[in-house]
């Protein structure tokens, strides 16, 4: 089946044209990075315009890479949540009227479920499998049983891993989103020049807190102001890298343990990080466990990983209405609902 998926969830305008959900024919991502950097973060009226301006070339060129006609497309696939409304009803409009037009099937995705079997398209894990889904928006463990049966074992209690990345960035001066900056100067620092703290690192649960830290990196930069020549730069940010990594590995492994599994994916943009993917293999070479994180372009926000879940459900002969509405808040565990299971 040749699927078109869109996703517009935050700030990227995204279209891809996938087979089988297995072979990506195009990938198309626009990034509003840039646009947003100035304010600091994600200006929600501001995506939503973008998305409206960019959606339609982005899809153009999709199927262009692709060398694929509209007429040739046999199902649609777009995030339907969560994520910013404004930004979610265009990619969701979009798909709708295309799948109208053109008689096809459409089938609404939640954005997790994109990322969490992105690496699909490169490797498909046997399920099931443990989850791990760091992002800007989520720090998730879910057990995955299978397309759409998804079970919540432990969630962020307040910031998500991605997002202390970026307030910290922000107290460093470094421009927004600041994950990549602080990984790369992380690299030349020194991970043991302060002891930040590890936040619920022992409380016994598979939850996790992230507002913590960054105060920790706050009130440190009171006490030690950062010196002009910004010489203890980077030992701050392989500082802060270490306890977020090292909360992020001790929780994964007690979940591996907890649920029984052997097989981990980790997901999502802070899954590009080299401190994180050197923790998670070490961590899972001991334990004898397989890790899978996908390639650096499948972790970040893209259309393309919409399309694993999205062919599997299209091909069950699993659909969603026109009726579909798009939904800013969503429960991963109940994003099947509804749906017929492939
Ligand atoms: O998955 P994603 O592209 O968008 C969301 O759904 O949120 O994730 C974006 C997040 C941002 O917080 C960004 O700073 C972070 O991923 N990020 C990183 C790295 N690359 C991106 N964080 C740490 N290390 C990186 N190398
Ligand atoms: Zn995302």
């Amino acid at each position: 089946m040749l699927v078109l998926a869109v996703e517009t969830s935050c700030d990227e305008t995204a279209a891809a044209v996938v087979r089988d959900g297995r072979s990506v024919l195009s990938s198309v991502v626009s990034s509003q990075v840039a646009i947003h950097a100035e304010y600091g973060g994600v200006v929600p009226e501001i995506a939503s315009r973008r998305h409206l301006e960019l959606i339609t070339p982005v899809i153009r060129q999709a199927l262009a890479e692709a060398d694929v006609p509209l007429e040739q497309i046999e199902g649609v696939a777009v995030t339907r949540g969560p994520g910013l409304l404004g930004a979610l009803l265009v990619g969701v409009s979009v798909a709708k009227s295309l799948a109208l037009a053109r008689g096809i099937p459409l089938v609404g995705l939640h954005h997790i479920e994109g990322h969490l079997l992105a690496g699909f398209l490169e490797q498909p894990v046997a399920f099931p499998f443990l989850a791990l889904v760091v992002s800007g928006g989520h720090t998730h463990l879910y057990r995955v049983e299978g397309v759409g049966r998804y079970r919540t074992l432990g969630r962020t209690i307040d910031d998500a891993v991605g997002e202390a990345f970026d307030k910290a960035g922000t107290l460093l001066g470094l421009a927004y989103p600041a994950g990549a900056r602080i990984d790369a100067l992380a690299g030349k620092g020194d991970p043991a020049a302060v002891r930040f703290p590890r936040p619920l690192m022992h409380d016994g649960s598979l939850n996790f807190s992230f507002s913590g830290l960054k105060t920790a990196v706050l009130t440190h930069l009171q006490r030690h102001p950062l010196s002009t020549d910004g010489g203890e730069l980077s030992d701050l940010c392989a500082s802060f890298q270490a306890a977020a990594c090292e909360v992020l590995v001790k929780k994964t492994e007690a979940a591996l343990m907890q649920e029984g599994l052997e097989r981990l994916v980790v997901a999502g943009g802070v899954a590009c990080n080299s401190g994180l993917r050197a923790a998670m293999q070490i961590m899972a070479q001991r334990r004898g466990m397989t890790v899978q994180f996908p390639s650096p372009v499948l972790c970040g926000d893209n259309a393309a990983m919409l399309a694993v879940a999205g062919d599997a459900y299209l091909t069950a002969g699993c659909h969603d209405g026109f009726g579909m509405d798009a939904v800013a808040t969503w429960q991963l565990d109940q994003a099947a609902q509804g749906k017929v299971l492939p």
